[in-house]
This record gives structure tokens, C-alpha cells and sequence, in this order.
């Protein structure tokens, strides 16, 4: 199987995949702060709400840039792996990877439908919206089928994500090679 072809740079990811990179996790971590706070307000909060309508539409940004990192992806494939990697640790990479791409996709999407299912739009900061799919619920209690699924991909993409950390910080700091360097 082929793992994380070379790409053109050999050593760090090009510029705009480390541009997206750490927009995508500035923005993914931010949105699941602002959902755990924005589900916890009552009606009276100043923020009750314009916190979903930022989740929202920053929910959305998301979706878009893990769209073109996606496409990007496919037209510059990554730099191959440090090569001290063991081949366990290269397969463990690349599926933590493919995941976290699942995840980023299935999310957003999974919240749209939380949005929608009453047949409400997607407002995106006021500038343009994403119509509903459905006008009524088309099974009973939609929204709240898709929330208990966003919720739980929300707690699978972060405790992806802390293992990505872990083993980005251990491949820097304990094994002392390059894995994190190619990204920043
Ligand atoms: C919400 C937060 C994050 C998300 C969603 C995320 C997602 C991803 C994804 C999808 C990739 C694969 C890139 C590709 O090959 O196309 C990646 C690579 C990488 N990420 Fe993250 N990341 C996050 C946070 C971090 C943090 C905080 C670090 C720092 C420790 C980090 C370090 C790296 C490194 C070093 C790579 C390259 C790994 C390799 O090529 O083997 N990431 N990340
Ligand atoms: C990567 C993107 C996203 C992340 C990490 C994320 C994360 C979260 C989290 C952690 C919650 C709290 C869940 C709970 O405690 O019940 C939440 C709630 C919510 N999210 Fe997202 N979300 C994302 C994208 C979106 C998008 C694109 C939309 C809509 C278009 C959206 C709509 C909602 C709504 C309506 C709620 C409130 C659900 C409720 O009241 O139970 N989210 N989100």
C-alpha cells in the first residue's frame, strides 16, 4: 500500500498545506470550545445567540478549508515520513490521518443537519446561506438525532486529535526527529 507518497518538497509540507494545517486546527478546536460553552447558555445570555450563529458559520469556514487541503492534497501529496519511522508508526500515521479527514467532513455536516432539519438555512456571517435539504423533519426528532451524532464525532475528532498531538510532541521531543518540523 502506498503510504504518503513523496511530494515535490521532501522534507516539509509546502507552504499553503502549513497554512491550512494550523488554520484548520486553530479552527477546529475553537469551534468545539464555542460549542461545549454555547450549549451550556440560557435565553437571557447576550451571547445565547450569537454563539451557534459564529459556530455556525465558522462550522462551515471549516468545512471549506478542509475541502481545498483535501483537493490540495491530491494535486501535491505530502513529504514522505521522517524515515526513522517504524512501519506500525506510518500505518498508525496515515489512518490517524484519513480519519481526522473523515471526521473534519462527516461534522460539519452532521451539524448542518442539526440546523436544518426544521427547514431553517445555514446563515454564514449574514453573507449568503445554504438552504435546508428537508422543509419538515422527514423522520420524527432529526434534530436531535443529529445533534447526539455531532456530539459524538465531536468527542472522536478530539480524542483523535490528542493522540495526533501526543505523537507529534513525542516524535519531536522523545524521538528527536523530524515528524514535527515538516509542518511548521
Ligand atoms: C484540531 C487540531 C488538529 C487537526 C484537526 C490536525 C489535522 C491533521 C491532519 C489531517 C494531518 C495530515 C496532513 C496531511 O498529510 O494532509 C496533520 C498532520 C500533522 N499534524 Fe496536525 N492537526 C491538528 C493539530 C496539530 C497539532 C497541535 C500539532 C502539533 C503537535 C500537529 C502536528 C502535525 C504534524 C507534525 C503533522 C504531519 C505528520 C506527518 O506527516 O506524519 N497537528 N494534522
Ligand atoms: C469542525 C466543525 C465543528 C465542530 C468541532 C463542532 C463541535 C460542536 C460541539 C462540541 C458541540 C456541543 C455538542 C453538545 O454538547 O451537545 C456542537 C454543537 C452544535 N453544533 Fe457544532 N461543530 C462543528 C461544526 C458545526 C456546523 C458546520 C454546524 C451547522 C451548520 C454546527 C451546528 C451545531 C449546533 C446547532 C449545535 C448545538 C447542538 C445542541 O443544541 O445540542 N456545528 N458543535
Amino acid at each position: 500500500m502506498a503510504l504518503e507518497t513523496p511530494g515535490t518538497n521532501p522534507i516539509r509540507y509546502n507552504g499553503f498545506a502549513r497554512l491550512l494545517h494550523w488554520l484548520m486546527a486553530a479552527l477546529v478546536l475553537g469551534l468545539a470550545a464555542l460549542g461545549f460553552y454555547m450549549v451550556t447558555l440560557t435565553y437571557y445570555d447576550p451571547w445565547y445567540r450569537t454563539a451557534p450563529d459564529l459556530h455556525r458559520s465558522f462550522g462551515v469556514i471549516s468545512f471549506i478549508l478542509v475541502t481545498v487541503r483535501w483537493l490540495w492534497r491530491k494535486k501535491q501529496p505530502p513529504p514522505a515520513m521522517s524515515g526513522s519511522l517504524k512501519p506500525m508508526e506510518k500505518l498508525a500515521a496515515h489512518w490517524v490521518h484519513h480519519l481526522l479527514y473523515g471526521l473534519l467532513f462527516i461534522l460539519p455536516i452532521s451539524g448542518y443537519f442539526i440546523t436544518t432539519a426544521k427547514g431553517d438555512a445555514v446563515n454564514v456571517f449574514g453573507l449568503f446561506t445554504i438552504p435546508a435539504i428537508f422543509t419538515q423533519q422527514p423522520i420524527a426528532n432529526l434534530e436531535d438525532i443529529a445533534g447526539f451524532i455531532h456530539l459524538g464525532l465531536a468527542v472522536c475528532l478530539l480524542t483523535l486529535v490528542a493522540l495526533h498531538i501526543a505523537g507529534g510532541l513525542k516524535h519531536h521531543f522523545i524521538d528527536k526527529d523530524d515528524t514535527l518540523t515538516r509542518m511548521l
